[in-house]
């Protein structure tokens, strides 16, 4: 089955739009995607029927938005096929899911633990455990990527030891769109008993994901990289693991019995969710899965796959043009330069002829060091782009290279 692109794209309806009297192109998706009229609809269902809060009310109105909510995070749990709908913590997205199990971490660091991470991290899943490791007085230690953007992966097998506690690694490297063996990555550090993260803000919105077939303790992503709002996501995590990790965040609704001098805990999943939760933004994201869910998997791989291969076609015929990740295994992502242009400068000409991309470090500076450049410019696909904005994204460079010539 073959998806209907066409039809796909009249669901989403920003895409309708200009940008300055020409057709919006947006290839900026793998810094946020848009949203179906589906999502749309069901917040402002949501709002303007039922808005509560949840857990709380005693009330007609409290107890319909609280199913609405729970009901999200079973839709969660089975999108990632999760054991159970406990194991799905709601965060504010991919970084404080992040951040949730690296400040819990924090607490169980000491000197001569080590954790992992690779050369292609996205600052959200460097830094978070640069900082765990600062505080517990643990070592960071970094895999090495091949100049292709490929993680090495015997390299990264050789720094695991018994003295690793963690490893984080991206699904897909926002930069470079590389996807990263995450099962055998996994089962590496498994073999050593470390515990796994997988930064997944770049893996959900492109093919399936399976936690327990990953094997891994954790998996984040955002709802915005996947048709959802912004200002919601997930962390979904083993019980076994999350039932006694260190909570971060204290407040309403994770305790279960307070006094003045203490606190206890509440059960999973409230016990790691302090505070009135985004109500809306969970009944969103389950609305964007059920949308996605409801999509040909094999259709969208094949269609996101063709998009990729038709703009490194284009790109290796365009003289001047380098890009950078050149992985066997990509999807989504097209990171370049333009020789003799700075990427905000091609980005800039872009715009002007309604084509979206992003420029800059991609939130990677110690990758782009890595690299020795300053920055790239960045296309990234969605199942909603057409091959035919592929070929605009060309002809637009095309202009760029003779306007910056
Ligand atoms: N992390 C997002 C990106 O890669 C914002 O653009």
């Amino acid at each position: 089955m073959s998806l209907d692109i066409a039809a796909l794209r009249q669901q989403f309806p920003i895409l309708q739009r200009q940008v300055d009297g020409k057709p919006l192109v947006y290839l900026d998706n793998a810094a946020t995607t848009q949203k179906p009229q589906a999502v749309l609809d069901a917040i402002m269902e949501f709002y303007t029927t039922c808005n509560a809060n949840v857990h709380r009310g005693a009330h007609k109105l409290s107890d319909e938005a609280t199913r609405l909510y729970e009901d999200a995070r079973s839709t969660v749990a089975l999108f990632v096929n999760a054991n159970s709908r406990e194991e799905v913590i709601w965060t504010s997205g991919t970084t404080e899911a992040i951040n949730l199990v690296a400040n819990g971490l924090g607490q169980l660091l000491n000197p001569g633990d080590e954790v992992v991470v690779t050369e292609m991290e996205h600052h959200a899943n460097l830094v978070t455990w640069q900082q765990a490791c600062k505080r517990g007085g643990a070592t960071l230690k970094v895999a090495p990527i091949k100049e292709s953007g490929e993680l090495d992966f015997e390299a990264y097998c050789t720094l695991l030891n018994k003295n690793t506690r963690f490893v984080a690694f991206p699904h897909v490297s926002n930069a470079l769109g590389t996807v990263n063996p995450i099962a055998q990555m996994t089962g590496k550090a498994k073999a050593v008993d470390a515990l796994v993260l997988v930064d997944g803000a770049q893996g959900i919105a492109h093919g399936d994901v399976d936690v327990q077939a990953i094997g891994c303790d954790f998996y984040a992503f955002s709802g915005h990289k996947v048709f959802a709002p912004t200002g919601v996501g997930a962390l979904w995590g083993k019980a076994s693991v999350l039932a006694d990790w260190p909570v971060w965040l204290v407040g309403g609704e994770m305790i279960s019995d307070v006094t003045y001098q203490d606190a206890s805990w509440g059960a999973l999943p409230n016990r790691l969710e302090a505070g009135t939760p985004n109500i809306a933004g969970a009944i969103g994201l389950a609305a964007a899965l059920n949308w996605f869910s409801g999509l040909d998997k094999v259709a969208v791989q094949t269609h996101e796959k063709a998009l990729l291969a038709s703009a490194h076609e284009q790109a290796a015929a365009f003289e001047g043009l380098r890009v950078i990740g050149t992985a066997p295994d990509k999807i989504g992502v097209m990171s370049f330069l333009l020789e003799g242009a700075h990427p905000a400068d091609v980005g800039f000409i872009l715009d002007r002829q309604g084509v979206a991309i992003r420029t800059g470090d991609n939130c990677a500076q110690p990758l782009m060091k890595r690299l020795g450049i300053p920055g790239t410019a960045r296309a990234s696909f969605s199942i909603y782009n057409t091959l035919d904005e592929v070929d605009a994204l060309f002809a637009a460079l095309k202009k760029a290279q003779m306007m910056l010539a």
